[in-house]
């Protein structure tokens, strides 16, 4: 995945996004902090409210590429944070036409990433929904074509479950974190459904992503 020169053609959503992993390279206390207390029981979304935990530059770059060629224009996200990942699908979205629903548990973080969404001009393209995914993404269009996993790892089975009926041939679902333990009933049931789903490793960074493609209903 080299894309280091690949850049977004919106200056308004490229300063954006360069201030944002600015800040996300230089908050490894926050991080440590955060992590710090999952270390006598399970990590909490709270636990992060501070931190950005967000994808890289090349993986925001490769998304979007990636959206931009297949035009897709109906993209869902899971966990949205600050927002980084947010306004590389926004950017993607303005550029085919689309739509992104996103959504975020933490309010505070919410906040924050509605105000990233304004600075970049992005938000008649993206639709923030606070609160759990697994209510406020009940309601979603048909058809999607690209949805991103990058929220708590053991909720991406269930969501997958709730957005299936939504897919169509040829959705693609790109999973951050997929090497997680917590991501692996996700990933049994995806390898275990041949039939249903064609998957593949597309980086090692961070905890591994994977892009997965519905072959549509049996
Ligand atoms: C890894 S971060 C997302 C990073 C973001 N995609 C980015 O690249 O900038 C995961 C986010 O999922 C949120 N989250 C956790 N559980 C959630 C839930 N049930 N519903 C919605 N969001 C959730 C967390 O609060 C956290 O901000």
């Amino acid at each position: 995945m080299t894309t280091n020169t690949y850049r977004i053609q919106d200056e308004r959503i490229q300063q954006t996004l360069n201030r944002m992993h600015r800040e996300a390279s230089s908050q490894g206390m926050t991080i440590i902090k955060g992590l710090s207390k999952g270390v006598f029981r399970k990590l909490r979304p709270e636990d992060m409210k501070d931190a950005y935990i967000a994808i890289s530059r090349n993986q925001g770059q490769y998304i979007h590429k990636l959206l931009v060629q297949r035009k897709a224009k109906n993209i869902v996200e899971f966990g949205a944070s600050f927002g980084i990942s947010t306004l590389y699908l926004g950017a993607a979205a303005k550029a085919t036409g689309g739509q992104v629903i996103s959504t975020e548990l933490l309010p505070e973080k919410c906040a924050v990433a509605q105000a990233n969404i304004d600075e970049a001009g992005l938000e008649s393209y993206i639709d923030l929904r606070e609160g759990d995914a697994l209510e406020t993404l009940k309601e979603c269009p048909d058809g999607i074509d690209f949805l991103l996993l990058d929220g708590w790892n053991d909720l991406y089975l269930p969501l997958l479950k709730l957005l299936e009926p939504r897919f169509k041939k040829g959705t693609l679902i790109y999973t951050d974190n997929a090497s997680f333990r917590s991501a692996r009933p996700f990933l049994e049931y995806i390898h275990n459904h041949p039939e249903k789903y064609r998957s593949r490793r597309v980086a090692d960074e961070k905890g591994g992503s994977e892009l997965t493609e519905y072959l549509g209903a049996i």
